[in-house]
């Protein structure tokens, strides 16, 4: 036998084995060990085709190309093998969990609840052509309190009360100075709602030294407590659901005469005054819960703004959003509302 011929022989032999050798093997470093050993740069295919350059040509020709189809046979038991280690792996892995288990979740945020009731409120009177005011946190005597007609030694003015900054310059104890800063530079007619924070010293259970209050306050020629009576009865069912009753109680602020505060029947006992035989612990079984203090602004106070009480007349309210937030959702502890635990915020998300 020619040398030529003994080549192509070794090359037949070893596609044979290679063929199955491959074909079997069990992992992927069996895989690539074979490989390595068949087509690798000292492999058995290299070694073979070392004894080229002792043939003649035609030999060489012919053991050349067996060479490079036996090459290519390898490597494509190998591509072979490969993919079915590959597929079995995918397999196995897919077999050890549950496709149909639900994805993983990504944590989102939302808004707080006084947010919530704060913009929904909002919402009720803009709906109503209020337009949406703002204004200080920090505020002078003036707004706070001298054109909104306290007498000077009104007990609210106290020290007791209010967060004194300097002189006449204090925390807004209030949002009524809104009424103030905004009829100073609209003339009438005027609607506006004004949100915002406001200060108080007092803090326990049941007060925060910070909390929120919205405003409201309308003028124009010819407004009754018939007007104010209609917006709020408006808003409360908007906020509370529309079988809610509504009462106005005689009271007294300064900025307003008449005055008066507004109760809805109680949100948890439906006016009943009992839950299940229980007494209601939200109206103390009155019925009723408050919720806002209002009345006709004061002809002092549209005086302090120049405005003519003989010309225009206007109603103003104020209310508590966490007061609000507590009756709508029975939030039993105003506390949760500054204790930003997740667990509180993430049911109102
Ligand atoms: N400013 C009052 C307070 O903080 C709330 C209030 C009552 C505002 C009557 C008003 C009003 O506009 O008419 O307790």
């Amino acid at each position: 036998m020619s040398s030529g011929q003994a080549l192509i022989e070794e090359l037949t032999a070893l596609a044979g084995e290679a063929k199955n050798t491959l074909g079997q093997a069990s992992s992927f470093e069996a895989l690539e060990e074979l490989r390595v050993a068949y087509l690798g740069r000292k492999g058995r295919l290299a070694q073979i085709m070392a004894k080229l350059p002792g043939l003649t040509a035609e030999e060489k020709r012919q053991a050349g190309q067996t060479a490079n189809t036996v090459k290519e046979e390898l490597t494509a038991h190998y591509t072979v093998r490969l993919e079915g280690l590959k597929r079995a792996q995918d397999e196995a892995m897919l077999a050890g969990f549950d496709p149909a288990l639900p994805g993983r979740s990504h944590p989102t945020g939302g808004l707080h609840p006084l947010s919530i009731v704060s913009d929904e409120i909002c919402r009720a009177f803009s709906g109503m052509g209020f337009e949406v005011v703002t204004g200080p946190e920090i505020e002078t005597d003036f707004y706070n309190f001298e054109a909104l007609n306290f007498p000077p030694e009104h007990p609210a003015r106290d020290m007791q009360d209010t967060l004194y900054i300097g002189d006449n310059i204090l925390l807004r104890t209030h949002t009524s100075p809104l009424q103030v800063r905004t009829l100073l530079s609209r003339k009438p007619p005027v609607a506006a709602i004004a949100p915002g924070k406001v200060y108080r010293r007092d803090s326990d259970i049941t007060h925060s030294p910070m909390f929120h209050q919205i405003e409201g306050f309308l003028v124009d020629k010819g407004v009754t407590m018939a007007d104010l009576r209609g917006t709020l009865t408006f808003f409360v069912h908007r906020i509370f659901g529309p079988d809610t009753l509504v009462r106005f109680r005689p009271s007294f602020f300064p900025f307003t005469e008449p005055s008066a505060e507004v109760d809805i029947s109680c949100v948890m006992c439906e006016g009943k005054g009992h839950v299940g035989g229980q007494t209601c612990r939200v109206c103390k079984s009155t019925g009723w819960v408050e919720i806002l203090g209002c009345g006709m602004i004061d002809p002092n106070v549209l005086k302090a703004v120049d405005i003519d009480p003989e010309v225009y007349s206007g109603f103003a309210f104020g209310m508590g959003v966490e007061r609000v937030t507590m009756l709508k959702y029975g939030v039993g502890d105003l506390r949760l509302f500054f204790e930003n635990d997740v667990r509180f915020l993430g049911q109102f998300a």
